[in-house]
């Protein structure tokens, strides 16, 4: 017997830095779909799917909450996975970058990479930010050349580390990407080519000491490998790359689909082809980077909340109309916008009153006027064919839409029959056929080709919406052979004297405002600022450490831009004393005379710091309002200037 051909398919692996989102779930869902159907296909499939665990910021955050990175990292890795449980995620293998047989490849990888004298000792020049403890490139700092986090002055710094010889393949990726399909859409092949192969491909710092979190160079131990270089090659470790754990590698590689969002995909079309190429191993057949969710027109923030947690959109409308809304809102290869308004009315008018409608008017019917099996007598007219034409076409016009992840393409194809198939309801009339005994053979025509149209759609549906179909199966008998991929290829196959047993209704129509008030009224602000909590908690302090920070009041009497910057205002504060200048990275969110002669918080202990070359003896406090908005926390005007607050 022939071999099956096999399809390997890949999600990013997620950073376990936080709570996964709705915009997590874009990708996942995507392969998901995709993976299931080249299984109806026949294909033998591999779809691999896990979390990136290493790094700086893993490190940081746990150290923060007082645990060891793994113990922090484990919990939300469980999360990860539920949530893949919970969207039906059909993943065949999970990988995590700290399981041992991944660390020890990568070893191997690094190790192999350096013998081959692709990666070599040197320095790592570039800026520090010494508060941070923080190293930046360049390119990393903020306009003003300061630190990109804090703003504050960085100093030049150098650190021993090991390089990626990228340099020289920048011809070769090149070629590979303009003379090869390997990354869609196409506008991104121009993109990476313009924005980092023309401007000279530098050679990749590939190793870190200043932090310990990562797989250690087996051979220099005080390194640990970079992230991105541990991260892209689980996608040949979890097959068994040099490793014992896995045996699939000569059966499933080249990847037949990397699927990644749009900012990693500089990574996943330049740094790992080269290191491939250096490796000697064959190419990745296709990379397609995708746009992102967008959250009420931005990007998403904690303090959004959890409205958009898929757990919540999941439990209330089940996950197959979340799954439906995100793939369909979702354009090839530009960004989708996401609002709870966006999604009600997409479950509303495509499931509940499209696909949802059809299907139970339809089953209603039959068991209204046939008792719920349709009789043999046919009597078929003109106006059945578009509908049993483009029934019969669907399934070749959306299996290449599906290969090539078009998938809202591959949706709306679907529902363009959908639609035609209500149409014909309201053109056949079957409730008026229904009182005429005479025109019963036609009405079982009627019926049959809405039950035909149902099976290949709702087979087609299968990849998209698992837990749907098989209730629609049911619904409108149809057996599991007939719901086969060869079967939906064709139109008649439901036998004559088909029965259907009514059943529950697939979406029930959601009442928009209810709806959208109830959703609001989840935003609880302990929900939504769970993690803030649990940092709170692991970094209580005592009343005397309070006490040491002194908070007092001031008034600023003038206020002017820092020429050199966009963010900073330098202010001359009235603090009851001397006067003192603060420096506040507020410029994007007031205008100088906005402030002239408000009254302010300020911490008056502050070490004196130069941020520009301009001396702030001091901070104002603001606070965080929503995405990328702040406001400084302003007094009452009869608050004395200088005094203490406690
Ligand atoms: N760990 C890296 C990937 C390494 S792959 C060898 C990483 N992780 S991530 O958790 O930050 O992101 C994982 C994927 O989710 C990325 O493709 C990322 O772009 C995607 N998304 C995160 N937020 C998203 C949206 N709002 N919308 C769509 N995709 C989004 O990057």
């Amino acid at each position: 017997m022939a071999e099956k051909k096999t399809y390997y398919i890949t999600t990013p692996i997620y950073y376990p830095s936080g709570n996964p989102h709705i915009g997590h779930c874009y990708t996942t869902v995507a392969c998901d779909t995709i993976a299931r159907f080249k299984r109806m296909q026949g294909y033998d499939v591999m779809f691999l799917t896990g979390t990136d665990e290493h790094g700086m910021k893993i490190e940081q955050k746990a150290k923060e909450l007082g645990v060891t990175p793994k113990e922090y990292v484990d919990p939300i890795v469980d999360n990860f996975k539920h949530l893949w449980q919970t969207m039906d995620i059909s993943y065949d293998r999970y990988i995590r970058t700290t399981d041992e047989y991944h660390v020890k490849s990568v070893q191997k990888i690094f190790k192999k990479l350096y013998d081959k004298g692709y990666i070599y000792k040197g320095e790592y020049t570039g800026k520090y930010c010494t508060p941070c403890e923080s190293f930046w490139t360049e390119s990393q700092l903020d306009e003003n050349g300061c630190c990109p986090d804090c703003h504050r002055s960085v100093v030049d710094a150098h650190e021993e580390a090991y390089f990626l010889k990228v340099s020289d393949f920048a011809d070769k990726v090149e070629k590979f990407l303009t003379e090869t399909d390997y990354l869609s859409p196409k506008s991104r092949v121009n993109e990476m080519i313009n924005n980092f192969i023309k401007p000279g491909l530098e050679d990749l710092c590939v190793s870190r000491t200043s932090f310990t979190w990562g797989i250690p160079v087996d051979f220099d131990p005080k390194h640990v490998v970079y992230v991105w270089v541990d991260a892209l090659s689980n996608y040949i470790t979890a097959l068994g790359y040099e490793n014992d754990e896995y045996n699939d590698f000569e059966k499933y590689w080249p990847a037949d689909l990397h699927m990644t969002a749009k900012e990693i995909v500089r990574f996943h079309s330049i740094i790992w082809p080269i290191m491939l190429m250096m490796l000697d191993l064959p190419l990745p057949k296709h990379l397609y980077g995708h746009g992102w969710i967008n959250f009420n027109g931005q990007k998403m923030s904690k303090s959004v909340g959890n409205v958009i947690d898929p757990f919540v959109l999941a439990e209330r409308y089940g996950s197959d109309a979340v799954r439906y809304q995100i793939l369909r809102d979702m354009p090839y290869g530009s960004d989708s916008n996401f609002s709870n308004e966006i999604m009600i009315n997409r479950i509303n008018s495509d499931l509940a009153n499209g696909f949802g409608n059809l299907v139970s008017r339809t089953v209603a019917m039959a068991d209204k006027y046939f008792g719920g099996t349709l009789p043999e007598e046919r009597q078929a007219e003109d106006l059945d064919n578009e509908l049993i034409d483009m029934a019969g076409k669907l399934r070749d016009t959306v299996a290449p839409l599906i290969g090539e992840a078009q998938l809202a393409k591959a949706l709306e194809e679907i529902f363009k029959v959908v639609s035609r198939a209500n149409k014909y309801i309201d053109e056949t009339e079957p409730w008026i056929l229904g009182k005429d005994e005479a025109k019963k053979a036609r009405l079982a025509s009627v019926l049959y080709n809405l039950l035909e149209t149902i099976r290949i759609c709702s087979g087609l549906l299968a990849a998209f919406m698992p837990k749907t179909s098989p209730e629609v199966w049911k619904q409108i008998g149809a057996s599991e052979e007939l719901t086969k991929y060869d079967e939906l290829g064709k139109f008649g196959k439901l036998p004559v004297n088909v029965t259907v047993s009514k059943g529950e209704m697939l979406f029930p129509r959601i009442d928009v405002e209810k709806e959208i008030d109830e959703l609001n009224a989840l935003l609880t602000p302990a929900k939504a600022f769970k993690e803030d909590e649990d940092l709170d908690k692991a970094n209580v302090i005592t009343i005397d450490q309070f006490a040491e920070v002194k908070l007092r009041s001031g008034e600023i009497t003038a206020c002017e831009k820092i020429k050199k910057s966009k963010k900073l205002l330098k202010l001359q504060v009235d603090d009851g004393r001397n006067g003192r200048q603060i420096v506040s990275g507020i410029a994007n969110w007031y205008k100088p005379e906005d402030l002239i002669g408000k009254k302010i918080v300020f911490v008056a202990n502050l070490s004196p710091a130069k941020l520009c070359g301009e001396l702030s003896e001091g901070m104002i406090l603001a606070c965080d309002a929503g995405e990328d908005d702040v406001r400084v926390l302003f007094l009452d005007k009869d608050v004395p200037n200088g005094s203490t607050i406690r």
